[in-house]
């Protein structure tokens, strides 16, 4: 049985659909029953609960022989992980897929990649197999820029220049669902998930103005502009600061590390930022035909 808990989120949802299908047993961990039914397939069985709750966690983890563990980022996920981890120990010996992140160390100065850091030092302690994926920033992070790209032509980020080695989120999935079957490829390992090229916001809008038939141009946002913005929005302050500590962790070259090991795993290359752009067009086309392209 494969546990997945995060399953109704970007990743775990695309994990549970790629296992389905392919006749596996798959459990997922959800807080809404209705949503998870819409969004996950027949056949997954569902608990019903929080990772707060440890009691939830006993039954979830009951025969589970592999697991997967995310959850957003969050002040609670070292003690919404830790939750997990614990009951993982007291079930047995499953193999974990932990997803941590951009910036991911002990002394780290993003305030998630302290968290993510904590959650896998306490794996490492528990004895148990695990592989530790750290992805960098996903392609979809990109989906919320898409519109004003189509039709103002304008894409905004506070990373200068900055080379960023993004990946998509449906590799994630595919190099977790093959490593949660297999568990064997990256026993104990720390990997770092990546397409083979890095790309910086200039090329991200050379890219997108190709696909979307239109001139778009990027516009750098100073750190202290996104900070202005983003209270404005209303978010809070922890999250505020991670957000400004991300951009610091790009301008200071971190994210620039590409490297080959999703097509290593996978046996095929890695989806290119061409490949999400292409796909992001045809799913939401916002330009006409008649948008000019005055190359
Ligand atoms: N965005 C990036 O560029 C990036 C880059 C590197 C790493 N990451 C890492 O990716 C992870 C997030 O992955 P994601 O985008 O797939 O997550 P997501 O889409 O935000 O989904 C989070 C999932 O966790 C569930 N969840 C939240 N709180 C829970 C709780 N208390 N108990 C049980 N389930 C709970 C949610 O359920 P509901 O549907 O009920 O809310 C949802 O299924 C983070 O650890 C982040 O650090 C992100």
């Amino acid at each position: 049985m494969i546990l997945i808990c995060g399953a109704t989120g970007r990743i775990g949802r695309q994990v549970v659909h790629n296992l389905i299908p392919e006749g596996h047993k798959v459990r997922a961990l959800v807080r809404d029953r209705e949503k998870a039914t819409a969004r996950l397939p027949g056949h997954t069985e569902l608990v019903v609960g929080d990772m707060a709750d440890p009691d939830v966690l006993v039954s979830a983890l009951e025969g589970v022989t592999s697991l997967l563990l995310v959850s957003p980022v969050n002040p609670e996920q070292v003690t919404l992980q830790g939750n997990v981890v614990r009951a993982a120990s007291k079930a047995g010996s499953p193999y974990i897929v932990k997803i941590s992140g951009l910036g991911t160390a002990q002394d780290s100065n993003v305030d998630c990649g302290r968290w993510h850091a904590e959650t896998e030092q306490q794996i490492v302690l528990s004895g148990l197999p695990y592989t530790f994926l750290r992805p960098l920033f996903f392609m979809q992070n990109l989906d919320f820029q898409l519109t004003t790209a189509k039709n103002e032509g304008v894409i905004r980020a506070g990373v200068g220049d900055a080379r960023i080695a993004m990946i998509d989120v449906a590799d994630i999935a595919d190099v977790c669902a093959k490593l949660l079957v297999e568990v064997s490829p990256w026993m104990n390992e720390t990997v770092t998930l990546t397409t083979n090229r890095s790309v910086s916001y200039p090329e991200v809008a050379s890219l997108m103005s190709k696909h979307f038939g239109r001139v778009v141009i990027y516009s750098p946002q100073t750190l202290d502009a996104i900070k202005a913005n983003l209270r404005t929005s209303g978010q809070p302050d922890w999250h505020i600061n991670i957000l400004l500590q991300f951009n610091q962790a790009f301008l200071q070259g971190l994210g620039d590390v590409a490297n080959s090991r999703v097509a290593d795993l996978l046996g095929r290359p890695a989806r290119s930022l061409e490949d999400y752009l292409a796909q992001s067009f045809d799913q939401s086309p916002a330009v006409t035909d008649s948008d000019p392209f005055p190359s």
